[in-house]
């Protein structure tokens, strides 16, 4: 297999030691991992790890806690996970136990978690503020409590207890939202996987197919890289395309039907998102085509807008301006469209919001505002473009729209100069589509 994108062991040490630096010496961050999760009795889902606990450890094991406590001459990160024990890796599969956690993952010194309230309230003690996502799980709360109310209990003994809470997410968030030159490789290798696979969903799409065998093919794509879907593929033809979260994809794609496809790779924990939309037969109808150049036209017009320097809301107001443009034309609003924009006279057909900060989670951490403010696009975000039209059956509606649900989606970061689209190699040119689904699978 070719060489795929990593990150290195250096670059998860880096993550650390700047979320350290912001945290400031008599500080003590606590990050759980993810759990495994039941599916039916003693059948569990996939893991996935938790998003922040990876960024920061690189670490893709579940029952793990990662505890950096900045400044300490014995060592600033502390892993306790799962011991390895032979007999039990024998059915669950191999762990990376204390060893590996000190020689592969780099920390200073690891502990079995079942070790973990004898050892952590003792490395609370002395610490101002403890860094904590609080509210996101809340039977490690009652953990974290616990710890701090143990030494709380201990203060005639002259321990002091940490109190201060802080928000983690205040600064690992921010740390996430800019994606560095290794994570956007993975992001980028992601992509081209998810681009493969979309293509590959084109060649063979024909009328009658059903919506959950044009899911197979990402599935088929995504797993020759040793990848899983980052979300829940969504294929949906005709009406089913004006459904935004539809994901039984349990129905035949019938015969002049548009069929819209949101599917996403995710490598090393990075997704990809992208979302398609063509003809079942392979040729789009005058009418498709009428809505699909709007929706394309007002995508390109918000690309555009995604540059150092503008707000984030600057790529959405560009793409409503074109869709309100688009629907006054083709005779599906009327009135002025400066008026028909502030009085969201579009939201029967669109419905959401231009996109979303895209990175190890799908919809991404960051804030999209500071101070009450939109934020400003900076080098390094990575964010999704992805306008739609959705026409449901209504008295006021010319039926030849009816059950038409269009979105076209690509994934950008921001560059110095203004922006790289991941997914370019990805054709959403009307007569690109219908030349792709010509050829022969
Ligand atoms: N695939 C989820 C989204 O587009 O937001
Ligand atoms: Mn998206
Ligand atoms: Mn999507």
């Amino acid at each position: 297999m070719k060489k795929r994108p990593t990150i290195t062991a250096k670059e998860y040490a880096m993550r650390r030691e700047q979320l350290m630096h912001m945290m400031g010496e008599q500080a003590i961050a606590i990050v759980p991992s993810a759990s495994m999760k039941i599916r039916n009795r003693d059948a569990e889902y996939g893991f996935r790890q938790d998003s922040s606990f990876l960024y920061l450890t690189g670490f893709n094991e579940p029952e793990a806690v990662a505890v950096f406590i900045a400044g300490r001459a014995e060592g600033e990160y502390i892993l306790f996970c799962q011991e390895s024990d032979p007999k039990i890796e024998q059915w669950t599969g191999r762990r990376a136990g204390m060893e590996g956690a000190v020689e592969i993952y780099g920390a200073d010194d690891a502990f079995p978690i079942t070790d973990i309230d004898d050892i952590l309230p003792s490395l609370m003690e002395e610490r101002r503020a403890v860094y904590y996502d609080m509210g996101n799980n809340a039977d490690f709360d009652q953990q974290v409590m616990g710890w701090v109310n143990s030494l709380k209990a201990k203060v005639r003994n002259g321990i002091h207890a940490p109190h201060e809470f802080v928000s983690l997410p205040l600064l690992v968030d921010d740390m996430r939202l800019y994606k560095s030159a290794a994570e956007l490789r993975a992001m980028r290798f992601s992509a081209k996987t998810a681009i493969a696979a979309h293509q590959q969903a084109m060649r063979v799409c024909q009328p009658n197919i059903m919506e959950c065998a044009l899911e197979a093919e990402y599935l088929h794509t995504f797993k020759q890289q040793g990848m899983d879907p980052a979300y829940t593929t969504i294929v949906g033809g005709g009406e089913n395309a004006c459904i935004l979260h539809y994901v039984n994809n349990d129905k035949p794609l019938k015969d002049g039907d548009l069929v819209l496809i949101d599917a996403g790779a995710e490598y090393l924990g990075y997704a990809s998102d992208i979302t398609r939309t063509f003809p079942v037969n392979g040729v789009f109808s005058e009418a498709q085509a009428q809505l699909y150049q709007i929706v394309l036209d007002a995508q390109k017009a918000a690309i555009a807008m995604a540059k150092p320097g503008n707000t984030w809301e600057q790529p959405h107001n560009a793409a409503v301006k074109v869709l309100v443009e688009g629907l006054v034309d083709i005779g599906l609003l009327e009135g002025e469209v400066e008026q028909l924009i502030e009085d969201e006279a579009y939201r029967p057909y669109y419905m959401h919001k231009t996109g979303h900060w895209l990175g190890l989670d799908v919809h991404d951490v960051g804030d999209y505002k500071v101070d009450d403010c939109w934020r400003l696009l900076e080098a390094g975000m990575t964010l999704t473009v992805e306008p739609g039209l959705y026409i449901s059956p209504a008295d006021d509606v010319d039926k030849k729209w009816w059950n038409i649900g269009i979105r076209i989606e690509d994934d950008v970061v921001i560059t110095k100069e203004g922006n790289e689209v991941l997914t370019a190699g990805l054709v959403k040119e009307i007569s690109e589509i219908e030349a792709l689904m010509r050829q022969a699978v």
